[in-house]
């Protein structure tokens, strides 16, 4: 894995940046647990470099996580070579690989559903492919025609990602005033995402229509996506943002200065639970005792109906370092017990709306949801 040191962030004239481009030759990633002191790109080459990107968080946010394991799919496959005595044979066994590939990816992360669905969407269209190729007479090399196959389903889903999410951002913009003050947890920006983000679009889009959004961001302890993500990417937007540490939520809250909450999440329950960053639930809780709409904004893919309720979403618990450590020196005694779990489930009761590329869909979520998939 090669890496790219641009500049310190600091001083450098606000850009766009995209957090996973495809070269032509390799995946370049933006490494998000380097933000916002560095600005480095990762130029990756294996699958298994995805898979280790995936599970240390240089890449992060359901959509991205999505978008950066159909490119490591293709990145496994690109130099196998099939082995068998006949083009069907050696077909066969390209397609073993690619669903070799994709179940070591699924294995990287467990919590947002697109990391999934992405990888799925890969298999299923290698299975029509491959089909609706075996009853072709066109010649050519079918084998390098199913990599190709593989490498555009990557670039098709990074490209429905921005549309995807500019039409959430229309939607969500649709819920708010100029001048309002709204409140965002983790990183739902175009970090997460393809581009514009999820949360974070209409914020985006306010922006370019004139209107001044005052954003609180949360800190969102112990990875500080929000501090060193989201404040980043607002701030080098031109937005006004403030930071905010996550026990201070409920004090803005009560001060009147925020009128909304908007939030991403990981997956999206059949009967309308939310995952998402831990802290998420306690935001909502508290949004309900404020009388202040809580908003989930989510591309279709986030949403899985084959989970029915929020209690049976894996919620991946990872290492007491970042807890213990998180500011870069040790900050609990030695051999204390932690608890960190990165997600929580805030039930659909406190959910005023969630978001979607196709409109804004309220309670009953056991009766809207599906209406979106018909
Ligand atoms: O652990 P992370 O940083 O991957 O968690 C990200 C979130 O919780 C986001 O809110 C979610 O993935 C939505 S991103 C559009």
């Amino acid at each position: 894995m090669n890496r790219t040191n641009l500049s310190d962030a600091a001083g450098q004239e606000p850009r766009e940046l995209a957090s996973l481009r495809w070269t032509g030759e390799h995946l370049e990633m933006l490494d998000q647990r380097l933000l916002p002191e560095q600005i480095v790109f990762l130029s990756l080459n294996e699958a298994e470099e995805v898979w280790e990107a995936i599970f240390s968080m240089k890449v992060r946010g359901a959509p991205a996580i999505g978008i950066a394991a159909a490119y490591g799919v293709y990145l496994g496959i690109r130099g196998y070579e099939p082995a068998g005595d006949s083009e069907r044979e050696r077909l066969h066994n390209l397609e073993l690989k690619i669903n070799e590939v994709a179940d070591r990816l699924a294995t990287s992360r467990p919590t947002a559903v697109n990391l999934f669905w992405a990888l799925d969407r890969i298999r299923s269209r290698t299975v029509e492919w491959t089909a609706a190729s075996s009853a072709s007479t066109e010649d050519g090399d079918r084998v390098e025609q199913l990599k190709q196959l593989v490498l555009k389903e990557a670039h098709d889903i990074q490209a429905e990602d921005e549309t995807t999410c500019r039409l959430i951002g229309e939607h969500a913009l649709s819920l708010f005033e100029d001048g309002m003050g709204v409140l965002t947890h983790c990183n739902a920006g175009g970090l997460a995402t393809a581009r514009y983000g999820t949360a974070l679009a209409p914020f985006y889009l306010a922006k370019a229509q004139g209107w001044n959004l005052k954003v609180f961001a949360d800190e969102t302890r112990p990875v500080l996506q929000g501090a060193r993500l989201t404040a980043f990417e607002l701030q080098q937007a031109g937005i006004d943002v403030t930071l905010i540490c996550d026990n201070m939520a409920a004090m803005v809250m009560s001060k009147g200065w925020v009128q909304a909450v908007i939030v991403g999440t990981d997956r999206v329950a059949a009967n309308g639970d939310v995952a998402n960053k831990i802290g998420t639930y306690g935001l909502a809780v508290l949004a309900k005792a404020h009388n202040i709409p809580f908003y989930v904004a989510c591309p279709l893919s986030t949403i899985d109906m084959n989970t029915p309720t929020g209690d049976l979403i894996p919620i991946e618990e990872r290492h007491e370092r970042e807890v213990t450590e998180g500011f870069g020196r040790r900050t609990a005694p030695q051999g204390i017990k932690v608890f960190n779990p990165a997600f929580d489930v805030t039930p659909n009761e406190y959910v005023t709306a969630i978001i979607t590329e196709k409109g804004i869909i309220r309670p009953s979520y056991q009766e809207n949801l599906p209406k979106l998939f018909g």
